[in-house]
């Protein structure tokens, strides 16, 4: 067993900002260190303290003058969609039939799959990310290379085959049962194996008959311990297409509902248009609305309406994502950016103590998976991320006249990106290869 000290400027949250200035809602240290034990993290302090805890020679890493902090969690992304990212399309369903809908062809292909799980794996590690919910392609190759990938690189991920059965072209499609055959087959195979963490993945209510939806239920009910992903209401036209599909059941969220699709363990992808039904339902369920910025700026699709969604008493559950290939960037600190923007154009600021909460502890709240990830508490895993405010010229400038930890943070979101990255340990192993 052999331990491992980081050295630098440790932040971890514990709670969510009640203020722009809470002080109470995280654990500061300027000299800090986080002790590391087989992937896990068995103390966090000062630095004095924790190296005087231990024997002389054990290694340490200085980070100094670095951030230490949680690895960074993306709670929606589309692991097929690496070569569709940056594609030209007006609206959601244009851009899904023109772009996607072809490029996830290819995952039927095991080789090809395996080879954009290598190149998934090296850049959401190079953007910070240590967690991720991943949509793979309606193959089970592609399910079968994307947590082997995982495995390999010993990262906790989460993730499964899209069901999909009509809307889609012939070699996209599965049907109701076989689509619960795989999805049960792939539980089997992969849940639990190292960090994995299978989600049953409906893809969204347009590309699923009801017969399928049935099946989807029934999977959520017979593991009731597993996520749930699909996407809701993101786009208008989608909204009037679905509901169109599905004309008795009231309203989009409602579909979901009615199959046993909704609870504490499921995300839904965009909430861009809820009707208040459906907002209060989400509440009543504890479902996890995602908001994807970069995706809905970049396909159109709307303004996310936080204080909307978070319903009057603070209730609604809410976390944050990238979206990739809708999405445009693997980077948390470029999706803050522009989901700060998004708000602010509606009257509404994330400050950012809340950003950062959201990224790590939020985001492994929404997952209900606090006591593994999302912080550096002892006991949890080591999925750290080290960040550098000074990571550019223009950031080194503009760090000249930042005073507190509230405006650094500001700074690394509003203009870093990977560059800002300096490393990102997995279990405790720095996997970001080469320093900068
Ligand atoms: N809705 C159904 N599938 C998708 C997808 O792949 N991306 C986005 N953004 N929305 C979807
Ligand atoms: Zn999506």
């Amino acid at each position: 067993m052999t331990l491992k000290i980081l050295r630098g400027r440790v932040l971890s949250f514990n709670d969510a900002p009640k203020a722009r200035d809470d002080q109470d809602c995280h654990t500061y240290l300027e000299d800090g260190a986080v002790l590391i034990e087989s992937g896990k993290i068995m103390a966090r302090g000062e630095f004095a303290d924790i190296a005087k805890s231990v024997p002389a020679d054990v290694q340490t890493i200085d980070h100094r003058p670095h951030i230490i902090m949680a690895g960074f969690i993306d709670t929606h992304i589309h692991f097929p969609q690496m070569q569709v990212l940056g594609s030209y399309a007006g609206s959601l369903l244009e851009w899904l039939n023109t772009y996607t809908f072809v490029e996830e062809q290819r995952f039927g292909d095991l080789a090809h799959a395996k080879k954009i799980a290598g190149h998934f794996y090296d850049e959401v590690i190079r953007h910070g990310t240590t967690t991720a919910v991943a949509y793979c392609s309606v193959h089970t190759q592609s399910v079968d290379a994307y947590f082997e990938e995982a495995q390999k690189r010993n990262m906790l991920m989460l993730g499964g085959k899209v069901m999909m059965d009509r809307e889609a072209p012939e070699a996209l499609r599965d049907t109701p049962q076989s689509s619960y055959d795989d999805t049960n087959a792939l539980i089997e195979k992969w849940h639990g194996k190292g960090r994995n963490h299978y989600a049953i993945t409906p893809r969204f209510a347009i590309t699923s008959t009801p017969e399928q939806l049935e099946m989807a239920g029934a999977l959520a009910k017979e593991h009731p311990d597993l996520h749930v992903q699909t996407h809701l209401s993101e786009n208008k036209a989608e909204i009037e297409f679905t509901n169109s599909l599905y004309p008795e059941m009231g309203d989009y969220f409602g579909i979901y509902q009615h199959y046993g699709l909704a609870g504490e363990k499921s995300l839904f992808g965009h909430c861009i248009h809820l009707e208040d039904r459906e907002r209060d339902a989400m509440i009543e369920t504890g479902s996890v609305a995602v908001f994807c910025p970069t995706s809905n700026l970049f396909i159109g699709s709307g303004l996310f309406n936080w204080d909307r969604v978070a319903g009057p008493q603070d209730k609604g559950r809410i976390a944050i994502a990238t979206d990739v290939g809708g999405g445009t960037n693997y980077s948390m600190l470029r999706t803050l950016d522009e989901g700060y923007k998004i708000l602010n154009l509606q009257g509404q600021r994330m400050n950012p103590l809340t950003s950062f909460y959201q990224i790590t502890l939020g985001n492994a709240r929404a997952l209900s998976l606090q006591e593994k990830i999302g912080t550096l508490d002892k006991g949890t895993d080591a999925d750290i991320v080290v960040l550098n405010a000074n990571a550019t010229s223009a950031m080194q400038l503009r760090m000249e006249t930042v005073t507190t930890l509230e405006e650094e943070l500001f700074l690394l979101q509003t203009i870093g990106d990977d560059r800002a990255i300096v490393q990102t340990y997995v279990a405790g192993e720095a996997l970001k290869a080469g320093l900068n």
